[in-house]
């Protein structure tokens, strides 16, 4: 094979090549099989040496120019390929903003957050300071001063969590009217929500953390008509008109007299129902004048000031409102519980 009829060849083999490149690997392997030092191109520009002297120019002159042609074509498809990837590259970086975004999860409050901050809006509503104490509390504060001297027998009711001797994990809210007594001076109006702890086995009713919200009223002149008006309106706030509140005689050391507090039934509003056990009743709060021992105990002369106080347990609340027939959900974590009280 001459040379002309070689460097024909290469030219062609090289145009057809060039047509199927689309890439980069494809277009160096290409300049590689062609230009480089082994390539084609370059063995035939090498062998002009076997030509006779007077063809060897006009042959370089052949093989150069069709290796200009052919670079020059490469480097074309060269540009084409760069700007091609750039292309895509961009396509693939796009940012669509309208895209919907991944889905982050947001927590919301717990159920028994959204009954404390109920109650306190309601209560703040009438006029109540929204009062914390310690949960770690002294026997003084928790029993002492609220009339359950030590080995009294009402203290079994509320057995529990010693510290030590003198600190116990409380057993109600109640230790932080005892604390705002000797602390404020009348009149005082405070509600007092918060975690509190008893030694009892845990069930659907019974857990040895739960919370409760004391409520506390100390004035001149205020009379048990005070405490079921503030109570009626607490009820009637909270599950609407028709709801009313009975007091049954009752025992707390610190109340005197003592109730225990029902309210119409929010499930059957009183026809009866299995919520009520067919009484039209539920029974949610402890409540009383408070003892004149125990204002006189905290510092308030008994004889110029009286008052009341009412306790409420909020996972009972909690419970009646959103239809909840196991104390134990609310301790446990369960997001697929959790998430159904999101009220956005
Ligand atoms: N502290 C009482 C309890 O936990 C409830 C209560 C509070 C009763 C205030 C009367 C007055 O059982």
């Amino acid at each position: 094979m001459d040379m002309q009829e070689q460097l024909r060849r290469i030219q062609e083999e090289a145009s057809a090549q060039l047509e199927g490149i689309r890439d980069k690997a494809g277009l160096d392997a290409l300049r590689l099989k062609m230009l480089g030092k082994k390539g084609e191109l370059t063995m035939l520009l090498r062998s002009m040496g076997q030509l006779p002297a007077e063809e060897r120019p006009k042959a370089g002159q052949m093989i150069n120019a069709v290796r200009e042609r052919l670079t020059a074509h490469m480097d074309e498809l060269d540009a084409k390929i760069k700007q091609l990837e750039q292309e895509k590259k961009l396509e693939r970086e796009a940012i669509d903003v309208t895209e919907p975004r991944a889905h982050t999860p947001i927590g919301c409050p717990h159920p028994i957050s959204l009954v404390q901050d109920q109650l306190c809006d309601v209560f703040t509503g009438m006029g109540f300071d929204v009062v914390e104490g310690p949960e770690v509390e002294f026997d003084l504060f928790n029993f002492e001063l609220l009339n359950l001297p030590k080995n009294h027998p009402a203290r079994d009711a509320q057995d529990t969590f010693y510290i030590d001797e003198n600190i116990v994990l409380r057993t109600h809210t109640s230790p932080v009217q005892a604390r705002t007594m000797r602390s404020r001076k009348p009149p005082i109006r405070i509600v007092c929500p918060g975690r509190v702890y008893r030694a009892d086995e845990v069930d659907a009713t019974h857990s040895p953390v739960f919370h409760q919200m004391e409520g506390l009223v100390i004035d001149k002149d205020v009379t048990m008509a005070d405490l079921k008006g503030t109570l009626d309106a607490f009820a009637q706030n909270l599950y609407g008109e028709d709801v009313t509140t009975r007091f049954r005689p009752s025992f707390f050391p610190f109340t005197e007299p003592s109730a225990e507090v029902d309210l119409t039934c929010v499930n059957c509003h009183g026809k009866g129902c299995r919520v009520c056990k067919g009484t039209g009743w539920i029974e949610v709060l402890g409540a009383g004048m408070v003892n004149p021992k125990v204002l006189d105990m905290c510092g308030i002369d008994s004889k110029t000031y009286s008052g009341f106080a009412f306790g409420v347990g909020l996972e009972r609340i909690a419970m009646l409102r959103y239809g909840i027939t196991d104390m134990r959900l609310f301790y446990e974590g369960d997001v697929r519980f959790l998430s159904q009280f999101r009220e956005d």
